[in-house]
């Protein structure tokens, strides 16, 4: 089979990638990533040289250029990761959240109508608990929560959502969608909490917390995260939503002390050093308090049940981190400085 992966060389495409690559040698795997500042080949290096698999550097809201691919390959599956991913960028400058995020999919969905007869078999669109706005202290994200998102980021996935809901009703297109929570682990651009944190804390910079720290995520590692993709494909069903998460709630304060014990472990630094960089900067406009999610139905119909807790899977991610420091580097070049001096200039 050929599966169409968009967006395989960031974060969660590339763990996507690096586990189901290897794992299934009968199917090809064709990425289809624009290259953007979030993404790194040098995390692609594991299997790059694979025979089932091959990049196609490809801008998924150019609709000739996606109209192209998808006349090259004619995939059975696609498999839509692409996106602008960073709330606070989402808030600096929108407007590529709304090209990519909305009009690529716009275009990919496009495109797969267009398949040949027997192609076209799965449009498996990767969308984020965001969509459903803030939580207050209690209750949970079920699918059938109502859409209610905050930031320019959130509201342009709530948007693909939709399209890609309204073309299984209206066209018949072969969809699902998982909602998933945020996500931790090796290759995450170290723009988002945990990464910033951890090598903020290794290099002695400040560890900007927004507001007071209080609000909360619920958190998946990112390996958990692609095997329950991989279970909706194989047992969700078509036409479905599925809500992904490992009921791991953290208030940003605490994950933010727990980074410092882990790195003043690892690194035989003095606690009070490192918990001596925490500052707490203003706050994010449109904050949302608390994401959680009920899994339960990822769980019962499709028998997903996350492998990896917070603890352990936090202590790897630091490690991947310490160990790593050429994909630091070279993620860090450039771009990254300019990114850090715009959004935290304006807040310290
Ligand atoms: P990321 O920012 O790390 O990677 C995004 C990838 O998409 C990069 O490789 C980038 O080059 C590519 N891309 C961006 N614009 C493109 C375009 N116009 N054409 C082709 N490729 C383009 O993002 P991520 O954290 O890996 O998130 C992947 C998906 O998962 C997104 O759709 C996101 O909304 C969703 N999601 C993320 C999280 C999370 O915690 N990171 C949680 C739930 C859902
Ligand atoms: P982030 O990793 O940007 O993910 P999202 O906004 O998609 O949830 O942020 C996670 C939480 O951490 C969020 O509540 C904002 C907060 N945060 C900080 O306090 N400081 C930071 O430097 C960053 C990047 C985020």
């Amino acid at each position: 089979m050929h599966i169409l992966v968009t967006g395989g060389a960031g974060f969660i495409g590339a763990n996507f990638l690096r586990l189901l690559v290897p794992r299934h040698p009968e199917h090809t795997f064709i990425n289809v990533d624009k290259l953007t500042y979030a993404a790194h080949l040098g995390s692609l290096a594991p299997i790059a040289d694979r025979p089932n698999y091959k990049l196609s550097r490809t801008d998924i809201a150019d609709r000739e250029a996606v109209r192209e691919v998808f006349a090259q390959y004619k995939p059975e599956m696609v498999v839509h990761f692409a996106a602008e991913s960073h709330v606070d960028r989402s808030i600096l400058a929108p407007e590529a959240f709304i090209t990519t995020n909305i009009n690529g999919t716009f275009n990919l969905l496009q495109a797969f109508r267009e398949l040949p007869q027997g192609h076209g078999k799965l449009f498996h669109h990767v969308s984020t608990d965001e969509v459903f706005g803030s939580l207050g202290e209690t209750g949970y994200f079920e699918e059938t929560t109502a859409y209610d998102p905050s930031s320019p980021y959130s509201a342009s996935k709530a948007a693909s959502d939709h399209l890609v809901r309204a073309y299984h009703r209206t066209y018949g297109l072969p969809a699902k969608i998982t909602n998933c929570s945020n996500n931790y682990g090796p290759l995450q651009f170290p723009e988002k909490l945990i990464p910033l944190m951890i090598l903020n804390a290794c290099e002695g910079k400040p560890l900007p917390v927004y507001g007071g720290g209080q609000n909360v995520r619920d958190w998946l590692y990112v390996e958990d995260h692609c095997e329950a993709i991989w279970a909706v494909i194989h047992k969700g069903k078509i036409g479905e939503t599925y809500n992904i998460g490992g009921h791991n709630e953290r208030k940003n304060l605490d994950v933010v002390h727990r980074i410092c014990e882990l790195v003043a472990e690892e690194e035989g630094l003095p606690l009070a050093d490192v918990q001596g960089l925490i500052r707490f900067v203003e706050d994010r406009p449109g904050h949302d308090l608390r994401y959680a999610i009920d899994p339960s139905k990822v769980m019962r119909e499709c028998g997903f049940w996350p492998k990896e807790n917070f603890e352990s899977g936090l202590r790897k991610t630091v490690r991947w981190y310490l160990e790593n420091t050429q994909w630091v580097n070279e993620v860090r070049s450039g771009e990254y400085r300019q990114w850090i001096d715009k959004n935290y200039g304006a807040r310290a």
